[in-house]
């Protein structure tokens, strides 16, 4: 297998991106049918599936004997990358650990759209890729549309390139409110002490001191904090200049913030971002979108850096569970 070329196959609405396809897929041609052969073939071939990952952003694994949890844990696994765990994360998404390396994507109500963002993109820490994998698909709906941020600030650049400018020389800042117990409900619920990973009003003031953070307490004991000054825009070692942010999420789906988004977001200096410039970049980030139909068992690995997820709305009996795995390399 090793001294091969991967097969690389194709699949409905794949976008063509110009120097590659979009997302790229790979199905289990070779009938791998146990994890260790799985795993050496990850292994054999791990060069070509980095390079793929790098030139396309994300690539879809179709077909491979993934069923569970622990299966998907071991499959991740064997790319050898450093776990990031969600417990570390500032992420603030309720979420259930399965194994140390796998907890569900989000456990915000099914009829929740979770708007396109890079992964921890509003926090100081994020990782650097995402394992995606579909224990069971729901009955309608419930897609992960993935966009190519590259792709986006281009064409932002073209649209208005003085607002790309403000974007990449300002940066960003994010205010999020964060209860003192995990709200359900919410796609945005976790508490002060589970996202600081602390016990006290204390040492939550001495990590977001730590981190750069302002804050301010709330009558209800909820916590306001806003980040130091972050990147809206990356330059990645190929050069290439990626949208890096959570502003169509924040934008489009956390509270209040259409209404008033410097309740939520504003550049760098804390100047207002207008938001017709919001609305703007939400409706152009549709050209560069794929909206991943998953199938049981599908496994999708996505660059963070290069590519923004979501997950759109579901509905029916069946249980939608799509399980994440983080890395940092
Ligand atoms: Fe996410």
């Amino acid at each position: 297998m090793s001294n091969s070329a991967l097969k690389f196959v194709e699949v409905a609405h794949q976008l063509d991106c110009g120097d590659s396809v979009f997302p790229a897929v790979i199905c289990n041609e070779q009938q791998l049918s146990t994890l260790e052969q799985c795993e050496q073939w990850i292994r054999e071939n791990k060069q070509q599936l980095e390079d793929k990952l790098k030139e396309s952003g994300a690539i879809l694994f179709r077909g491979f004997p993934l069923n569970s949890a622990e299966t998907f844990d071991q499959f991740s696994n064997a790319f050898d990358y450093p776990n990031f765990t969600y417990k570390e994360s500032l992420s603030n998404a309720v979420r259930i650990n399965f194994t140390k390396r796998v907890f569900t994507a989000n456990e915000a109500p099914k009829d929740v759209e979770i708007y396109l963002h890079h992964e921890m993109a509003q926090t100081p820490i994020s990782p650097s890729k995402i394992f995606f994998f579909c224990k069971s698909s729901a009955d309608e709906g419930g897609a992960t549309p993935l966009c190519r941020s590259d792709k986006l600030f281009e064409a932002l650049q073209e649209r208005s390139p003085a607002l790309a400018a403000d974007f990449e020389n300002k940066g960003l800042k994010y205010t999020t409110q964060m209860p003192l117990l995990d709200d359900h409900d919410s796609g945005q619920g976790r508490s002060w002490k589970s996202t600081l990973s602390v016990e006290t009003k204390m040492q939550a003031e001495s990590k977001l001191l730590e981190l750069g953070y302002s804050w301010e307490w709330k009558d209800d004991d909820s916590l306001r904090a806003t980040t130091p000054c972050l990147p809206a825009v990356v330059k990645l070692s190929n050069q290439k200049k990626v949208f890096y942010n959570q502003l169509i999420a924040a934008y489009m789906g956390w509270k209040g913030v259409k209404e008033d988004p410097s309740s939520a977001i504003t550049f760098g200096d804390g100047s207002h971002i207008p938001a017709s410039g919001l609305e703007m970049v939400a409706s152009l980030a549709a050209q560069f979108t794929f909206d991943l139909p998953w199938q049981d068992g599908d496994l999708a690995l996505v660059d963070n850096y290069m590519t923004m997820h979501g997950r759109k709305p579901f509905a029916g009996e069946r249980k939608r569970q799509v399980l994440v795995a983080l890395a940092m390399d």
